[in-house]
């Protein structure tokens, strides 16, 4: 794809600065809009470092209409990578209203946004959390859909409102990539994830207990069926799903409406097998305790990769000691993320 203006919504959370990354190595210029609900800009500072230039970034809420339309008065923009969003499941739940008001008024402002400027071209950040609890793994794209948590149920409405959108005005063209699980970093250790407060997630857990943030990991189940008794999922590089963005804006030029797509590895890796990864690439054994199940997890998750391949002509390339590796010297090198 020859170098274009990429608006990236979300562009200093964690997969979006990754992304940034991505596409100012191959050539793009790129515009990054969040209202820093959720990151700092010391993450789009140290894109700059890695890419050797930076982002235009304004500091705009998705919410705010008319400073978007600002935003794409200022630019030229051609395509779009959609990330901004609130994304906490348990949260979700607590205040589902300004989960609603969050992802799906900012999206539905965000398309008004580019029709109004004649932009067409968009990618989403779905989930596989879309899929609920999967009769069959590995999961096609076609299984059928239904999101168990209210942050769930804003990736499938805005899945739907985008595929309305394409099947009302031929002019659309989206890809809605439903990631499974990311972690890791650049492997500059410079950027990586952040999260506030406690972790809700696995990787940045078991890296906080190894960097001495946290005391010990707890493992939610041990009694799953499943080879050692915890659950599987598919991780996937967060620099492979950056990747991933860059294969779909390209395929925009091949597709036609609204595709959905897988974006994992197709390996599933359980809770035992990633805190041994971790392990190994720390040095040093992770304390853990096998607990009760955490309620609302699903047994197995991993992704069938073939409509990524076909479609996007992309694959992940690195694995889980890779991602172990790179998650660890990020958490090493900031102990304490971007307040380091
Ligand atoms: P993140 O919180 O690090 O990044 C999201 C960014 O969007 C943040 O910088 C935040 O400040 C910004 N933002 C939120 N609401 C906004 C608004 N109304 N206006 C402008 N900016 C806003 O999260 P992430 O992990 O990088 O996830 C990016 C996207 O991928 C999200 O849509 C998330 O739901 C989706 N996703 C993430 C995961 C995951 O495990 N990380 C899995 C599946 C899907
Ligand atoms: N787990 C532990 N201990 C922890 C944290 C997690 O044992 O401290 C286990 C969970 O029980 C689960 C596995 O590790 O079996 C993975 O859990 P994560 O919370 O890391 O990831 P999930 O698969 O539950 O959820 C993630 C995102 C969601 C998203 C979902 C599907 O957090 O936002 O993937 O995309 F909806």
């Amino acid at each position: 794809m020859a170098a274009q203006t990429i608006l990236v919504t979300g562009g200093a959370g964690y997969i979006g600065s990754h992304t940034c990354v991505q596409l100012l190595a191959a050539g793009h210029d790129v515009v990054v809009v969040d209202n820093l609900s959720n990151s700092s800009t010391v993450a789009l500072d140290r894109v700059a470092d890695i890419a050797g230039r930076s982002v235009a970034f304004h500091e705009v809420d998705l919410r705010d209409r008319v400073a978007l339309a600002e935003v794409f008065d200022d630019h030229d923009v051609d395509r779009v990578v959609h990330f901004a969003g609130l994304k906490a499941v348990g949260e979700s739940v607590e205040i589902p209203v300004a989960y609603y008001d969050n992802n799906i008024v900012g999206t539905v402002n965000l398309l008004n946004a580019m029709a109004d400027h004649e932009v067409f071209d968009l990618v989403f950040s779905s989930s596989c959390t879309v899929y609920g609890e999967p009769e069959v793994v590995p999961i096609t794209e076609d299984a059928p859909i239904g999101a168990v948590s209210p942050y769930g149920r804003t990736k499938l409405y805005i899945e739907e409102l985008l595929r309305d959108a394409a099947a009302a005005d031929k002019r659309w063209r989206t890809v809605l990539l439903r990631y499974f699980n990311p972690v890791g970093a650049h492997p500059s250790g410079t950027i990586g994830e952040d999260p506030t407060g406690i972790p809700n997630n696995l990787m940045p857990y078991a890296m906080q207990v190894a960097i001495g943030r946290l005391e010990r990991l707890r493992v939610f189940g041990g009694d799953y069926d499943t080879p050692d008794g915890t659950c599987i999922r598919d991780y996937i590089h967060v620099v492979d799903l950056a990747d991933a963005h860059l294969a779909a804006l390209g395929a925009l030029d091949r597709i036609e409406g609204c595709e959905a797509v897988n974006v994992g590895t197709g390996t599933g890796s359980s809770v035992l097998e990633v805190v041994a990864a971790a392990s190994n690439a720390v040095g040093a054994d992770i304390p853990h305790d096998v607990v009760d199940r955490r309620p609302g997890d699903v047994p197995c998750v991993f992704a069938d990769t073939g409509r990524a391949e076909s479609l996007l002509r992309w694959s992940a390339r690195l694995d889980l000691a890779d991602m172990c590796r790179d998650h660890w010297n990020w958490q090493r090198q900031n102990p304490a993320g971007y307040g380091s």
